[in-house]
């Protein structure tokens, strides 16, 4: 059981940003990464069909045999993981935007919140601003468009640098000093998001705490894989492989599916 590999899916490329983490933390470890990209961006869709699509990868990755399945996407963790912790008998881990750590840290009182539509419209958004975000300023930013820009190659483009500038200019004026990344394509924004903000705002994500979480539930399952191979990586995509090689420095073999 604790050779069988670890499943990660997202909407798209983006969940390659956890990928990373859970490779660095744990490789050991076998993954299979599903990039649902002809469907991205989920953001934009109703709850249900968010629903639909995180049953479909679930299934495909559950076909594969995977032992634990990641849901490296915001979107589909705020709108779908507790219908999948029910329907499924495996255990399944979730990201959500790092809000707390951000309101714990925030000393100008103000914090950004860079999401989809479909994180910052959910349920367990407000359930998490609504816990943490007393007495502070919260200023929620929908990053339309980003993930399309991330999807088609067009990561270092004047277009998303003109996106950015007008997307952080109220928090900016709002004075924030932490900004939270809370859709798992945008670590990949960094570089630019440096140059555009002041030097006092942290950037915060939750790749780390995503892959922390994944090794304490494979301890408490007895699922840690402690076979000294050299772990096996695969990765599929319903899009373009050659956007997903880049992200990956052009390490990995990526491989188109039709699902
Ligand atoms: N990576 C997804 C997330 O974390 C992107 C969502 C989308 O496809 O809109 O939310």
């Amino acid at each position: 059981m604790s050779k069988q590999p670890i499943g990660i899916f997202d909407s798209g490329v983006g969940g390659t940003s956890i990928w990373k983490e859970i490779n660095s933390l744990l490789p050991n470890e076998n993954t299979i990464y599903l990039a649902d990209s002809k469907n991205a961006p989920y953001g934009l869709k109703e709850k249900k069909r968010i629903e639909e699509l995180s049953k479909k990868n679930a299934e495909l990755l559950l076909d594969k045999n995977c032992k634990l399945i990641v849901v490296a996407c915001n979107t589909a963790t705020t709108n779908a993981v507790k219908h999948l912790r029910n329907k499924y008998n495996i255990p399944f881990i979730g990201i959500e935007p790092a809000i707390k750590p951000a309101a714990l840290q925030t000393k100008t009182n103000a914090i950004g919140i860079l999401a989809t539509k479909g994180t910052l419209t959910s349920d367990l958004f407000h359930k998490t601003t609504n816990l943490f975000g007393n007495g502070i300023t919260i200023v929620e930013q929908e990053g339309e468009g980003i993930v399309q820009l991330i999807e088609t190659g067009k990561l270092y483009s004047e277009e998303m640098k003109g996106l950015l500038n007008i997307y952080l200019k109220p928090m900016i004026e709002a004075n924030i000093d932490r900004l939270v990344l809370g859709c798992t394509h945008y670590p990949y924004l960094v570089p630019i998001l440096l140059e555009i903000l002041p030097k006092h705002v942290k950037i915060i994500d939750s790749g780390e705490a995503v892959a922390r979480q994944t090794k304490s539930v494979l301890e408490k399952h007895q699922l840690l894989n402690t076979s000294k191979a050299k772990a096996k990586h695969r990765f599929y995509t319903n899009g373009n492989p050659k956007v997903m090689s880049e992200l990956l420095g052009n390490a990995y073999k990526v491989e188109y599916l039709k699902f």
